[in-house]
C-alpha cells in the first residue's frame, strides 16, 4: 500500500487513506481493540506461513484476534490453565469443552442436576440428538455419583462449582477423583465463583468454563464465555470449534470484559460481603421460608471452606417466600426499587431474578418441583452497593408483598443448605 495517498483519486482516498500507517512507539496502558476481521502482509509466503501456524500473527479474526488473545492468556494464567479459548458466550464456551471431550453417539455425560437450565437444555437437545445420552445425578450425594459413574461410565462428568439457582458448592476434588477413576473428564462451570474465589483445574478438574457475562465482564455490557483446558491436547478442538462453528468472542467485548476483570477481586471481595450481610439478616425474616446460602449449613460450609477462596460464601442469595407462590413472588419482584429485575447475575448492582419463569423456564414445571426450583424462589445476585441499601429496599418490598402471618407457631426460618 502506497504511503502517500495525494495521487489517488478521491474515491480511492476515503477508503485506503482512512487505514492509518504510522502507530506510536509507546506501549498503550489499555488493551487496544483490534476491530480489523482480516490482515495482510508483505508477502504470500508470510501471510501463509502465518496460516500454517509457521510464523505468529493473525489472519482472520474467527481464528484468532489480538484483543481477545490477551482475555483468553490472562484467563489461562488464572485458571492454571494448558490452553484457553474464548467465544462469544458462556452457552459457546460449554458446547466447546463437551465437544472437547471427544463425545460421539452412544457416549454418556453424567451431569449434576443441579445445572443451568440452558446447559440441561444444551446436553439434552443439542448433544442429545447426535445420540449422546446425559444422565443426571445429585453431585452433593457422592456416593450416588460414584455408583452411577461406575455403572454408565461416562466420558464427561459436568457440574457448577457453585449451582444454578440453589447455590450447592461441588466437591470438585471428590468429583475428579470419580470421573479419574472411571476413564472420564470434568468440565466445571465456575461462573458463580469465578477464578477469585476458585480455580477448578486446582481441584483436579479437566476443563474450566466461565460465562464472562457474569462477574468477569461485571458491569452487564458484555457478553462472552471462555473454556480453559489443563491439557494442551484441547488446543485443538477448542480452537477448532472457534474457528469451524464460528462463535467467536468480539474484540469490542473481549476489551470490556478485560476492563471488567482488573476489578473482579476487589468486587469479589465486597460482593460476598453484602452477600454475607443479606443472608444473615434474611435468616430472621418470618416471610422467607427458606435461605439458600453457601455459608449456612455446616457441610457445605467445609465443602464451601476447601473449595472456596477463605471467607468468602459467594454473591448469590437465594430465598423462598413463605407463600411460595409465583403470584407472591411476582409481587415482591414489582415491589423492588433499588434491585433490578434482572435475567442475569454478576453484576456491580444487585439483581433479582425469578428462576421457574428465567434461568430454568425451560425445564418442565415437574422437573422444576423435583429439583427444588419451586415458583417462590428467586435468585439474588448481591452487587457491591451499601448493604443497607440493598436490605432496606428487600425489606420494603416484602413488607408490601408478602403477607406473613407471624403468629403461626414456628414460623421461623428453616436456615440455609448448600
Ligand atoms: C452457571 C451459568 N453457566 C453458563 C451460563 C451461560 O452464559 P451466557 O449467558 O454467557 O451464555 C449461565 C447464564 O446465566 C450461567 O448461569
Amino acid at each position: 500500500m502506497a504511503e502517500d495517498k495525494s495521487e489517488f483519486d478521491i474515491l480511492t482516498q476515503l477508503v485506503q487513506g482512512t487505514l492509518g500507517t504510522e502507530w506510536p512507539a509507546g506501549q498503550p496502558t489499555s488493551t487496544p481493540i483490534y476491530t480489523a476481521a482480516t490482515y495482510t502482509y508483505e508477502s504470500m509466503d508470510q501471510m501463509d506461513k502465518v496460516f500454517s501456524g509457521e510464523l505468529p500473527g493473525y489472519v482472520y479474526t474467527r481464528h484468532g484476534n489480538p484483543t481477545v488473545t490477551v482475555l483468553e492468556e490472562a484467563m489461562r494464567v488464572l485458571e492454571s490453565g494448558s490452553v484457553a479459548r474464548a467465544y462469544g458466550s458462556g452457552m459457546a464456551a460449554l458446547h466447546a469443552a463437551l465437544f472437547a471431550c471427544e463425545l460421539s453417539p452412544g457416549s454418556v455425560v453424567l451431569a449434576s442436576q443441579d445445572l443451568y437450565g440452558a446447559t440441561t437444555n444444551l446436553l439434552l437437545n443439542i448433544f442429545g440428538v447426535f445420540g449422546i445420552k446425559t444422565v443426571f445425578a445429585d453431585f452433593s450425594d457422592l456416593d450416588a455419583v460414584r455408583s452411577q459413574a461406575e455403572a454408565m461410565k461416562p466420558r464427561v462428568l459436568i457440574a457448577e462449582t457453585i449451582s444454578n439457582p440453589l447455590l450447592k458448592v461441588c466437591d470438585i476434588d471428590a468429583c475428579a477423583e470419580i470421573a479419574h477413576k472411571t476413564g472420564a473428564r470434568l468440565i466445571i462451570d465456575n461462573t458463580f465463583a469465578s477464578p477469585y474465589l476458585c480455580q477448578p483445574l486446582q481441584h483436579g478438574a479437566d476443563i474450566v468454563v466461565h460465562s464472562a457475562t457474569k462477574f468477569l465482564g461485571g458491569h452487564a455490557d458484555a457478553m462472552g464465555g471462555i473454556a480453559i483446558s489443563r491439557d494442551a491436547f484441547d488446543t485443538g478442538a477448542l480452537t477448532g470449534v472457534m474457528k469451524l462453528v464460528g462463535g467467536v468472542l468480539s474484540p469490542w467485548e473481549a476489551h470490556q470484559i478485560l476492563r471488567g476483570m482488573k476489578t473482579l477481586g476487589v468486587r469479589m471481595d465486597r460482593h460476598c460481603e453484602n452477600a454475607k450481610g443479606l443472608a444473615a439478616h434474611l435468616q430472621n425474616d418470618v416471610r422467607i421460608g427458606r435461605v439458600y446460602f453457601p455459608g449456612g449449613a455446616e457441610t457445605a460450609k467445609s465443602i464451601a471452606g476447601r473449595v472456596l477462596r477463605p471467607g468468602h460464601f459467594g454473591a448469590l442469595v437465594s430465598v423462598e417466600l413463605k407463600d411460595n407462590s409465583r403470584e407472591t413472588a411476582f409481587r415482591f419482584m414489582d415491589n423492588l426499587r433499588l434491585v433490578a429485575r434482572s435475567t442475569s447475575l454478576g453484576d456491580v448492582f444487585t439483581s433479582a431474578l425469578h428462576p421457574a419463569t428465567a434461568s430454568h423456564r425451560d425445564l418442565s414445571p415437574a422437573r422444576r418441583r423435583e429439583l427444588g426450583i419451586t415458583e417462590g424462589l428467586i435468585r439474588i445476585s448481591v452487587g457491591i452497593e451499601n448493604v443497607n441499601d440493598i436490605i432496606a429496599d428487600i425489606d420494603q418490598a416484602l413488607s408490601t408483598s408478602v403477607h406473613a402471618d407471624v403468629s403461626v407457631p414456628g414460623a421461623v426460618a428453616t436456615g440455609s443448605t448448600g
